[in-house]
């Protein structure tokens, strides 16, 4: 069993973007700028985009927090959108989910610019994706095909199994795990709530992507032997001998399936560090115009 480190892939990785940076700006191009819109105090969502501000200056890009109340109106947040969309200066934003009820995020995510979603949400870069066009990928679906790509790890031919099919992990993995590239050309099976015999499906399953929010899911009589596991569950369990009462597991039931598996991803360290690398590279990708000329 090998790890797979994502925290440890995903400084190799942003150490490679900030040379870039470097570069780009010695040549004459413009610093890279990120924007970020947070609406109310959910905390994750702070952590969130405070990690990703953080990630930003660790690479030499620009980047700017823009924070509006919970009560935001939908007219208010569409207004701020509109501005980023025409501020030249900011080569990429996103809007952090979830927004409060009262906004209808498909309406926002329709309203951003698709040349500056680096998130990558707006339906002109999932249907690119779905094409296999130059796009922005999803922060988390990339990062696990980083993960695949830079451990050398053979998809080919391979049988994936995803679970859960959510729009910004589940669905686009399966498209890119079955699309003709070198991380890729894989079967796959796309499996949810309404599968009959998920275990059976799962146990099939040469590459396993658990996506389903759910503590300790996969278990290891759902594994083959051999098989390669990417983690994207953040699901927090009670524990009290934690100071702050809770730690963190995946879909995986670490403990158990580990031994059986041939590649594995932490929780945390894993999948969760990948994505913040990815929203870089997209960002990268926007400042020098290379999705849309
Ligand atoms: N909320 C959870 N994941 C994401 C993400 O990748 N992007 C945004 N904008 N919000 C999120």
């Amino acid at each position: 069993m090998q790890l797979i480190d994502g925290k440890s892939l995903a400084k190799t990785i942003k150490a490679e973007i900030a040379i870039e940076v470097k570069q780009l700006i010695a040549s004459g191009g413009k610093t890279p700028h990120l924007a970020a819109i947070l609406v109310g105090d959910n905390p994750a969502s702070a952590v969130y985009v405070r990690n990703k501000v953080r990630s930003c200056d660790q690479v030499g890009f620009h980047s700017t927090l823009v924070r509006k109340e919970a009560s935001i109106t939908q007219e208010e947040l569409l207004e701020v959108v509109k501005e980023l969309n025409e501020n030249p200066d900011i080569d990429g934003y996103i809007v952090q989910l979830p927004l409060p009820k009262h906004i209808d995020e498909e309406a926002i995510n329709l309203a951003i610019a698709p040349e500056k979603d680096v998130d990558g949400f707006h339906p002109m870069n999932i249907g690119r994706m779905a094409l296999g066009l130059e796009t922005y990928l999803p922060a988390t679906p990339f990062g696990m095909v980083q993960m695949l790509d830079r451990y050398n790890i053979e998809t080919s031919g391979k049988h994936c199994v995803v679970i859960g099919r959510s729009n910004i992990v589940g669905t686009p993995m399966s498209l890119l795990m079955s699309r003709k590239m070198k991380t890729g050309n894989c079967t796959v099976t796309l499996t949810h709530s309404r599968t009959k015999d998920l275990a059976a499906e799962v146990r099939r399953a040469d590459i396993i992507v658990a996506a389903i929010g759910m503590p300790n899911f996969v278990t290891a009589d759902m594994v083959k032997e051999g098989a390669v596991i990417l983690d994207v569950g953040i699901n927090r369990v009670e524990d009290t001998s934690r100071k702050r009462g809770y730690r963190l597991v995946g879909d995986v039931d670490f403990e158990n399936v580990a031994p059986k598996s041939s590649f594995i991803t932490p929780v945390p360290g894993g999948v969760g560090p990948m994505t913040v690398t990815s929203l870089l590279m997209n960002t990268l990708k926007a400042c020098r115009k290379e999705v849309y000329k």
